[in-house]
C-alpha cells in the first residue's frame, strides 16, 4: 500500500507518475517534525537495515553514516563523502528475520521524499538508532509504502515511478572509452585492435576532444571534415560511435546553438535578468534551461544533427551542473587577491589552495541563477538542484521520441534524480583504479535497481589513477554483469586499453564470456523493465529468512537464476562465498570450456584465477549461454545451450 502525504507547496518533480490519493491515514512510521523546515525522524530498531539511496558511498545497508542527496560533481569518491552524482531519496526500512516466526518476512517500510533540493539522510549516524531526514523547506510529497519485506516495497515503488528505459540491444556490447581520443585514426586504432586479436567490441566513445572547442553538437572539422562519412565507416566495422555531450553550451558569438539560445531566452539567468556564466571545459558557457519545457525541446532538437550524422547514442555529461569557477566567484577571487597584493590582507599559500579549489561547485554558485518556467514563474537553481541532469537526459529522450521514433538510442547521464530512469541509463562517474571502486559500484548495483536505474554500469578499471593488468581483469569480471560494459579512463593516466597490457587472451577471454551472456543478460533486463523489477536484488531480498544471507554485501542475486561473488582485492587467489542454498558454480574457463561444480549451501572458499570468471546458478534453475561473436549483432542465437540445473525450465525474452 502506498500513502502519499504532502506538504507545503511541492515542486512537481515529476519522479512519479502514479495518480495517487492523499493518505487518509496519520503518519504510521515515525515523527515529523515542521517547526524548521521538514524534520522527520524514525527509532531504528537494533537489527534495522536501511536499503536504497541509489548512486550513493559505502554499503547496500546504508545505516552508520550521513548521506546528502544534492548532484555533486565530485570525483574523489574516498568514505568520507556524503554527495555523489546522483539524488535519489528512496529508502527502505526493514527488520532482521524473527527466528521464532521463519515464514513471516520482515517488517518493512519504504519512504520517497519528493523533494528536488538538498535531503540530509542521517541514517545512524548522529546516532546508531535514529533515523533522521531533512531538509529545508516543507514543501514535498512523501510517499509511504507497506508491503511484504523489502523486496515487494521496492518493486510497489518501481510501480509508481514509471517504467525503466530500454537500451538498444547494442548497448549490451562491450565499449572502449578514454578522455583524450581525438583524431580518426585514434578510434581506428581502437577499432583495429579490437578486430585484430579478436576481441569483441561494439561501441567506442568519443570523449570531449571530438568537438571543435567543446562546443556541443559540433566536431572539429580538421579531425572530422566529414563526419558522416567517418561514422558510417565505423558502422561498416559493426561499430558505434558515442559522442559525449556536456550539459554547458560555449559562449561565443557565432556559434549557432549558443546564438540560438540567447535569441529565444533559453539560457539560465541571474535575478537581475542577465544571463549566468560559468567556465566549464569549453570556457564560458552557459547553462540550457532544462527546466522550461520550450528550453528543453529546442535543446532536445540539437541532437538531431549527431543522429542525422548516423549517431545512435550519447553520455550526457556535466549535468550536475559542474561549475569550474562562475564570474562572480572569478570576481572575488580576484578581489581576494587585489587585496593581497596591496598588502590589506595576509597571505598563506594554503588560503591561496583553499580559495582556488573553493570556486568549484560553490553552493553560492548554485544560488546565483534562476529557471524560468513559463507563466511568469521562475525559481532559484538550488532549490531545484537534483532536476537538471533529470532533465537534460529527459530533453534527448523526449526529442528522440520525435526525432528517431522507434528507434532505439543509447543513453546515459552522468547526474540524476528519479524519473530520469525512464529516458535514460546512468554510469556513475569518475572513479579511480583502487580496489574498493570495485566493490563500491557492486553496491551500487542493487540500491540504483531499487530506484529505478537499470541501464547502469561504471567506468571499468577505473577513471581517475592508474590501471593495473590484474585490477582492470577483476574488474571487467563484474563488468561482464552490469548493462553497461564501459572501460574509460581520465587524461593522463595509465592508458588502460586491453592493448597496453601483456596478456590479450585474457581480456579476449573475459569479454567474450559478456557476449556468451548477452542473451540472458538482456532477457533479464527486459523482465526488469517489463515488470519493474530488479535485476540485481541483495540477498537479502531473495532470502530474506537467512540471517548470515541478510547481511552479505559483497554478492548479489543477478536475474532470477544467478549470483555473483566478483573478485575485488588484490592478489588473492579467490574469494569466501556464502550459499544460502545449494548452487552450481560455474566457471568460465581461459580455454572456452566450464569448470561446472555442484556446492551445497554454506561457506566455501572458491578458488579463481586472473583470467576466469566465476557466476553461481541457483538451485533448480538454468540460464541461455551462447558463441561469443565480435559484436552484438553477429551472436548467434542458434548456438544456444544452457548452463545450470538441466531439467529447469527457463524464459527467454528477446525485443
Ligand atoms: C568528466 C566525466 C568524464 C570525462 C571528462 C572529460 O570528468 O565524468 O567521464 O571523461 O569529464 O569529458
Amino acid at each position: 500500500m502506498i500513502q502519499k502525504y504532502t506538504f507545503g507547496t511541492p515542486f512537481e518533480t515529476e519522479a512519479v507518475v502514479a495518480l495517487l490519493p492523499a493518505a487518509s491515514d496519520d503518519l504510521a512510521f515515525g515523527r515529523i517534525s515542521t517547526d524548521d523546515g521538514f524534520f522527520f525522524s524514525y527509532a531504528l530498531g537494533p537489527d534495522d537495515k536501511v536499503y536504497g539511496l541509489g548512486e550513493a558511498n559505502r554499503g547496500i545497508d546504508k545505516r552508520g553514516y550521513l548521506y546528502v542527496s544534492y548532484c555533486a560533481d565530485d570525483p574523489i569518491h574516498t568514505e568520507d563523502k556524503h554527495s555523489f552524482y546522483g539524488a535519489h531519496n528512496f529508502i527502505i526500512i526493514s527488520s532482521m528475520p524473527d527466528a521464532s516466526k521463519p515464514d513471516a518476512s520482515p517488517n518493512a517500510f519504504g519512504l520517497f521524499f519528493d523533494y528536488p533540493g538538498a535531503v540530509t539522510f542521517d541514517i545512524g549516524y548522529s546516532h546508531r538508532d535514529l533515523l533522521t531526514v531533512s531538509c529545508d523547506k516543507l514543501d514535498l510529497h512523501l510517499y509511504v509504502i507497506t508491503g511484504e519485506g523489502p523486496y515487494d516495497i521496492a518493486r510497489q515503488f518501481r510501480r509508481i515511478i514509471g517504467k525503466s528505459y530500454i537500451p538498444p540491444k547494442f548497448a549490451f556490447g562491450y565499449g572502449q572509452s578514454r578522455w583524450g581520443y581525438a583524431t580518426p585514426d585514434d578510434f581506428r586504432k581502437v577499432a583495429d585492435e579490437h578486430r585484430r586479436h579478436d576481441i569483441p567490441l561494439d561501441m567506442i566513445y568519443m570523449d570531449i576532444e571530438y568537438m571543435d572547442h567543446y562546443k556541443d553538437f559540433t566536431v572539429d572539422p580538421q579531425n572530422f571534415p566529414d563526419f558522416s562519412a567517418f561514422v558510417a565507416e565505423m558502422k561498416q566495422r559493426g561499430l558505434r560511435l558515442i559522442p559525449i555531450i556536456d550539459a554547458g553550451v560555449k559562449a561565443e558569438p557565432g556559434y549557432r546553438v549558443y546564438e540560438e539560445g540567447v535569441e529565444k531566452g533559453y539560457f539560465c539567468k541571474r535575478e537581475d535578468g542577465t544571463k549566468f556564466e560559468a567556465c566549464v571545459w569549453p570556457g564560458t558557457t552557459h547553462f540550457p534551461d532544462f527546466l522550461n519545457p520550450k528550453a528543453r525541446k529546442w535543446f532536445g532538437e540539437q541532437y538531431k544533427v549527431l543522429l542525422d550524422a548516423g549517431i545512435e547514442g550519447f553520455w550526457n555529461d556535466m549535468n550536475e551542473p559542474a561549475i569550474f569557477f562562475s564570474a562572480e566567484g572569478e570576481a572575488e577571487i580576484r578581489t581576494w587577491m587585489e587585496k593581497i597584493l596591496q598588502g590589506e590582507l595576509s597571505f598563506h599559500s594554503f588560503d591561496f589552495s583553499d580559495h582556488a579549489k573553493a570556486l568549484a561547485n560553490k553552493p553560492e554558485d548554485y544560488c546565483r541563477f534562476y529557471h524560468d518556467l513559463g507563466g511568469g514563474r521562475r525559481v532559484r537553481h538550488d532549490q531545484v538542484h537534483n532536476l537538471y541532469g533529470f532533465n537534460m537526459s529527459r530533453a534527448a529522450g523526449e526529442a528522440f521520441a520525435r526525432l528517431a521514433p522507434g528507434k532505439g538510442i543509447l543513453m546515459f547521464s552522468r547526474a540524476s534524480y528519479i524519473g530520469m530512469h525512464r529516458y535514460s541509463g546512468l554510469w556513475t562517474g569518475d572513479n579511480m583504479s583502487w580496489w574498493s571502486h570495485i566493490l563500491l559500484n557492486l553496491k551500487m548495483l542493487p540500491s540504483l535497481n531499487m530506484c529505478g536505474f537499470l541501464y547502469i554500469g561504471a567506468d571499468l578499471g577505473g577513471f581517475g589513477c592508474d590501471a593495473t593488468e590484474d585490477l582492470l581483469l577483476r574488474w571487467l569480471a563484474l563488468g561482464v554483469f552490469t548493462p553497461l560494459m564501459r572501460n574509460h579512463s581520465a587524461a593522463g593516466t595509465r592508458e588502460q586499453e586491453f592493448y597496453q597490457f601483456d596478456h590479450p587472451e585474457d581480456f579476449r577471454h573475459v569479454i567474450q564470456v559478456r557476449y556468451r551472456l548477452i542473451p540472458y543478460l538482456y532477457s533479464e533486463y527486459l523482465k526488469a523493465a517489463r515488470n519493474d523489477d530488479l535485476m540485481f536484488k541483495p540477498l537479502a531480498f531473495v532470502y530474506p529468512q537467512d540471517r548470515i544471507a541478510c547481511n552479505i554485501e559483497d554478492q548479489l542475486i543477478l536475474g532470477n537464476e544467478a549470483m555473483i561473488a566478483p573478485i575485488y582485492t588484490q592478489n588473492a587467489i579467490g574469494r569466501p562465498v556464502y550459499l544460502p542454498e545449494e548452487m552450481m558454480l560455474v566457471k568460465f574457463l581461459p580455454d572456452g570450456t566450464l569448470y561446472q561444480e555442484i556446492l551445497p549451501a554454506g561457506h566455501h572458499f572458491v578458488e579463481v584465477a586472473l583470467n576466469e570468471v566465476p557466476l553461481f546458478i541457483r538451485k533448480n534453475k538454468k540460464l541461455p549461454l551462447v558463441d561469443a561473436a565480435d559484436r552484438v549483432a553477429a551472436l548467434d542465437m542458434k548456438t544456444m545451450t544452457y548452463i545450470g540445473y538441466p531439467e529447469a525450465p527457463y524464459e527467454l525474452v528477446e525485443e
